[in-house]
């Protein structure tokens, strides 16, 4: 049941109620149902997955030098699909793509769709919570959409979307100033309203990040974990959107580096910083490189890599602040 007693509101509903009005006009519960229908279909696979046969890998490495898993790329046909055919996304790029794919220049398109159609690859096989990431603009203009279409600041989303397939499959919606989740109803198929307006609490309950890259960190990044580690538990799923949701909810900051090895680190802007960062500060808090604000990073390539600290805005400070020291 949701808040009020009744049964729960669907994904629609709600989102044409809370959404900002001008986004509804032009599309926008389109682009929330496309990406509902490829998540149907991804925690339909992951539930099922070694009898789906969705272990293991394809053989192929992608754009970012890793081995695609099959459901990577299940759930790439999935989004692609459903994102490329619903009539409101002019563009569309994927983790799993090299190239931004074009769909329509019609001012009824005027949607760009930037996602990580699986995140947490790595946990699929056996059997722990994953994900999928999207980030939502606008296009700028009804000037014919290019690759530069696609490499905006993430300040300039008009929402973003991410699915936990854990377990439950929890679709969390974030628009200016709101962010609510819908939990997938087996028996029905729909995204029920099952999380009202999420704040992140106040209280930082857990620090999360690989432990055992720790000697790779610089030595400002070893202190300032250091910092953490004598005042929270640590929790680390190795999925980006299983950590950060579970540090929405509860309190948390979840840490990516750069390191000596990679400075930019492993995470990507454009699909995983910037769309989480920008629902971590609709629901109130914070998301940094560790120099500057995830969200005022001007892309300059497509998959571009970014260092990522990402939660209660007063824990994200205070690592700042010990990374300036
Ligand atoms: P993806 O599966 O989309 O490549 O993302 C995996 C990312 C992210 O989900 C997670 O936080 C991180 O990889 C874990 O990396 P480590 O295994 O190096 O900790
Ligand atoms: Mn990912
Ligand atoms: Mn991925």
């Amino acid at each position: 049941m949701s808040d009020s007693g009744d049964s729960p509101r669907t994904l629609a509903d709600v989102v044409a109620d809370t959404a900002p009005a001008d986004l509804v006009e032009d599309g926008f519960l389109t682009v929330v149902g496309a990406i509902a229908s490829g998540a149907r279909r991804v925690s339909d696979l992951t539930r099922r997955a070694a009898l789906a046969g969705m272990l293991g890998d394809i053989g192929e490495i992608n754009v970012q030098g890793e081995i695609v898993q099959v459901l990577d790329a299940a759930g790439t046909d999935a989004f692609v699909s459903s994102l490329r055919d619903c009539g409101a996304v002019a563009a569309l790029a994927c983790e799993e793509l090299e190239e931004a794919v074009f769909v329509s220049d019609r001012a009824d398109h005027p949607y760009l769709v930037l996602f990580d159609p699986v995140d947490g690859s790595s946990n699929i096989d056996v059997a722990v919570t994953i994900g999928s990431i999207f980030a939502v603009y606008r296009r700028s203009d009804d000037a014919p959409v290019t690759d530069a279409s696609l490499l905006r600041p993430g300040r300039e989303q008009c929402a973003a979307v991410y699915v936990v397939y854990g377990s439950s499959t929890v679709l969390v919606v974030a628009t200016e100033g709101r962010v609510d989740g819908f939990t997938l109803d087996p028996a029905s198929s729909e995204f029920l309203h099952s999380h009202e307006q999420i704040r992140i609490p106040s209280q930082c309950a857990a620090y999360s990040v690989n432990e055992g890259n720790q000697g790779n960190w610089h030595p400002e990044m070893q202190a300032a974990v250091a910092d953490l580690r004598a005042d929270y538990g640590l929790r680390y799923v190795g999925s980006l959107v299983a950590d950060f949701h579970r540090d929405l909810l509860k309190g948390g900051i979840f840490l990516y580096p750069g390191d000596v090895k990679s400075s930019a680190g492993k995470l990507r802007l454009g699909y995983e910083a910037n769309p989480l960062c920008y629902v971590a500060e609709q629901a109130g808090g914070a998301g940094s490189t560790g120099s500057e604000r995830i969200l005022d990073v001007q892309p300059e390539i497509l998959h571009q890599r970014t260092p990522l600290i990402v939660g209660n805005a007063d824990v994200v400070e205070r690592v700042v602040a010990k990374l300036a020291e």
